[in-house]
C-alpha cells in the first residue's frame, strides 16, 4: 500500500496541524513572542517598512508580523520548498501580496537595505562551524544602520549537566501540548547530536561578533531565548 504524502498543502487539516502542532507546541508562549515580535520591530520599522524574514518556512512569524505592520512588505527565505508551499498556504492571497518568497538562506536575499529583520527558530538548526556567524553578518548586512534584529532560539549544550533534565521538561511541554509520544522518543538523541545546538551566551556572543549593538534579552521560557538587536 503506498504511503500518504508527508505533506499536503492542498489540505486544510494539515496546515491547521502545523499551526496548532508545530512551534506553538513546543515553545511556550510561541504566539505571544511573535506579537512581542511585532512591537519590538514596530518601534523603529517604518509603516511602510521592508522586514526579512529569514527561515519564513510555515508562515507563522510573518503572519504574525503582517498584522503587526499592516503596511510593512516581507522577504521571506527558506531554503526547503515546501516550507515555503506552506507559507503560502499559511499567509493566504490577501497577504501574500505583500510577500515575497525565495529559496535559498540569506545569502539569496536582495541586499535591501531592510528596515527590520528576523530569525525565528532557526539558528538552533545552524552548525557553529562558521556557518551560524555568516548567517547572522550576512543578515546585518542587509539591514539600514539601527535597524533591528529578532533572534529566537532553544539553547543548551550537551555539555551541561542539566542537559537531560531539559530535554525531559522539552519532551513533557510538548506532550503536554498534545504531541505523540512517537514523534518525541528521538528527541534527546537529536538534540544532543545536533551541531546547531548552543548555549544562550554563544547566541550573544555571536551576535556580538557580527555587529550587532544593543543586544537585550525580550524572551525566557524553559530554555528558549529571545533577543532584540540592532544594526
Ligand atoms: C522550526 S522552522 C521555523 C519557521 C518559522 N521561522 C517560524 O518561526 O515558524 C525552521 C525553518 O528554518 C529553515 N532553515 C533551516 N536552515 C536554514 C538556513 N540556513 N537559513 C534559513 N532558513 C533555514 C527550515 O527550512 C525551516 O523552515
Amino acid at each position: 500500500m503506498s504511503r500518504p504524502p508527508a505533506f499536503n498543502f492542498a489540505d486544510p487539516d494539515f496546515v491547521s496541524r502545523y499551526v496548532e502542532k508545530g512551534p506553538k507546541a513546543f515553545m511556550p508562549g510561541q504566539p505571544g513572542v511573535l506579537q512581542m515580535a511585532g512591537v519590538l520591530l514596530a518601534e523603529r520599522v517604518p509603516e511602510d517598512g521592508h522586514v526579512l524574514v529569514v527561515g519564513a518556512g510555515g508562515g507563522l512569524d510573518t503572519q504574525a508580523l503582517a498584522k503587526a505592520g499592516p503596511g510593512w512588505r516581507f522577504t521571506g527565505v527558506d531554503p526547503a520548498g515546501q516550507m515555503l508551499e506552506l507559507a503560502r498556504r499559511i499567509l493566504g492571497e490577501e497577504t501574500m501580496r505583500r510577500v515575497e518568497l525565495i529559496e535559498g538562506g540569506v545569502e539569496a536575499a536582495p541586499a535591501g537595505p531592510f528596515d527590520g529583520a528576523t530569525l525565528i527558530l532557526v539558528l538552533g538548526l545552524i552548525p557553529d562551524n562558521g556557518s551560524k556567524l555568516t548567517t547572522l553578518s550576512e543578515i546585518r548586512r542587509r539591514l539600514k544602520p539601527g535597524a533591528p534584529f529578532i533572534l529566537v532560539d532553544r539553547c543548551d549544550s550537551p555539555d551541561n549537566p542539566l542537559f537531560d533534565r531539559n530535554m525531559d521538561r522539552y519532551v513533557a511541554y510538548a506532550a503536554a501540548s498534545g504531541i505523540d509520544p512517537d514523534t518525541l522518543k528521538n528527541a534527546r538523541a537529536s538534540h544532543r547530536g545536533n551541531p546547531g545546538l548552543a548555549t544562550a551566551a554563544r547566541d550573544e556572543a555571536l551576535l556580538a561578533e557580527a555587529g550587532f549593538n544593543g543586544i537585550e534579552a525580550f524572551y525566557f521560557a524553559m530554555n528558549w531565548h529571545g533577543w532584540v538587536a540592532y544594526a
